[in-house]
């Protein structure tokens, strides 16, 4: 999340078949995430967490993320 080159991403490919509705899906998600934190200051996650991935050569993708609200 922090890294300085977060904007290189391949989640909507790229090139002459980069993703059509990216916008859309980005907006969504804004409208989804700005919806679901309102209630809330802010969010965490807890420091012993384990993060695993699903073993895939196609996708990386986190097998469960515990989140705490505050
Ligand atoms: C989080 C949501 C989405 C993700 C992660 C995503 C991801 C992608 C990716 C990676 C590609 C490139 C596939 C390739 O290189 O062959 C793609 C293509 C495409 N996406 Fe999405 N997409 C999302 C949402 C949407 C939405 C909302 C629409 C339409 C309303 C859409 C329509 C398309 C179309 C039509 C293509 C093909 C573009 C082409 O081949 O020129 N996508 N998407």
């Amino acid at each position: 999340m922090t890294r300085p080159n977060i904007k290189q991403h391949l989640a909507f490919g790229q090139g002459p078949h980069i993703c059509i509705g990216a916008a859309l899906a980005r907006q969504q998600a804004r409208v989804i995430l700005e919806r679901l934190l309102a209630p809330f200051d802010g969010f965490s996650i807890p420091p012993e967490t384990d993060i695993r991935m699903t073993p895939s050569w196609v996708m990386n993708a986190v097998e469960e993320l515990p989140v705490t609200f505050h």
